[in-house]
């Protein structure tokens, strides 16, 4: 995709979509932002243009359900492709709410796609999971192992590829990248941007953050009996700036073959919650006090990525390392105690 072009970004003031704009706004990209603002806050938008130095070319608050609202979208912007981001994504409340999780994740999905049909869009970039792979039998993964999502989030992402690989198939015109992504983490460096969880954080690094900051009293490393080097669950923890690029040099590969292709997005290193925790104590310079205990529902022992078909396709690769995600996410936790000022 060369040159200048407008990007349409679903889900655009959330965590990996907020830092997607600053880096498609950095290279020259037009950006128009749809959110319906169920798990992220348009004071993200506000850090976005700061960072970037100029706003979103629009944004639109507004549900992929609301298909009138959306294919206003469409007509107010000539849209060159769309990165869609907007879901839910919560592991434990897609267990208590599956119905919730294919209304948004799937319906939502199989909306959009009907609006850019009707509107001669064919160009997407899918944002996918490593949880797709399920309890996997051995690490690192590969695009090529079996998907065996073991909870409705993670169904959920399975079936729209599955939806978007089928709808490439018989409509030829129809171009999607779906990328899964491991364990995004960290912050823009800048500090004014990153994840402002609702509530309680769900995910072991926001956890960790409101832990060091003393807003949380320890952290309960979830099972100590996996079979891993120290007993804690092992993921491919990547920092969101690298997912951010990967997104930016999808676009740029959109155009290489017709259908839907799929590439992990991950480091091929896998962390031990034991080791995340002691990088977050070298990046925040005071001890984190944390018990293990019981094993979390529907955890896996490790989930690592091969991020060797990406490398190979496109020479992308992540760029940051452990040290940095641990250190700009304290930043972000610092320099903004309660999230985004609205
Ligand atoms: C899950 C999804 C992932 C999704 C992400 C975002 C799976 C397998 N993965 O990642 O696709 O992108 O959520 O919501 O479904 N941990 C603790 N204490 C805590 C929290 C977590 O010990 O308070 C541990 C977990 O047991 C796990 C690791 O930290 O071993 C990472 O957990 P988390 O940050 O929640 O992400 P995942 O569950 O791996």
């Amino acid at each position: 995709m060369p040159g200048r072009t407008t990007v349409l970004v679903t889900g655009g003031a959330g965590f990996i979509g907020s830092h997607t704009c600053v880096e498609l706004l950095g290279h020259g990209h037009d950006v128009v932002v749809v959110d319906d603002y169920s798990n992220s806050s348009p004071g993200a938008l506000e850090r976005v243009a700061k960072i970037a130095g100029r706003p979103p070319a629009g944004v639109y608050e507004v549900s992929l359900h609301d298909r009138d609202g959306l294919s206003r979208v469409f007509e107010e912007h000539t849209v060159d492709a769309v990165v869609h981001f907007a879901a839910k994504k919560a592991v434990g409340e897609s267990v208590e709410l599956p119905v919730a999780y294919y209304d948004t994740n799937v319906g939502g999905t199989v909306a959009l796609l009907r609006v850019m049909q009707e509107h001669g869009v064919g160009r997407l970039v899918f944002s996918s999971s490593c949880s797709i792979y399920g309890d996997a039998a051995k690490v690192p993964l590969t695009e090529a192992d079996p998907a065996d999502p073991t909870n409705p989030y993670a169904t959920s992402k399975w079936l729209c590829e599955q939806v978007l690989a089928d709808t490439c198939r018989y409509l030829p015109g129809l171009s999607v990248l779906s990328l899964r992504y491991f364990n995004p983490v960290g912050a823009h460096p800048s500090g004014l941007l990153g994840e402002v969880p609702r509530g309680t954080p769900g995910n072991v690094m926001p956890y960790l953050a409101q832990v060091a900051a003393g807003r949380l009293e320890r952290l309960r490393v979830f099972g100590g009996d996996y079979p891993t080097a120290d007993g804690t669950g092992v993921r491919d923890y990547v920092h969101v700036m690298d997912i951010a690029e990967g997104h930016r040099v999808a676009l740029e590969h959109l155009d290489d073959e017709p259908g839907m292709r799929v590439f992990n997005l991950g480091t091929g290193s896998g962390t031990s919650v034991l080791e995340l925790v002691a990088a977050f104590q070298r990046a925040c310079g005071t001890p984190i006090p944390y018990e293990i205990t019981g094993r979390r529902p529907g955890d896996v022992p490790a989930l690592v990525a091969d991020p060797g078909r990406v490398a190979r396709a496109w020479g992308w690769s992540a760029r940051r390392d452990l040290a940095a995600m641990c250190e700009d996410a304290w930043r972000f936790q610092e320099l903004n105690p309660c999230g985004y000022p609205d």
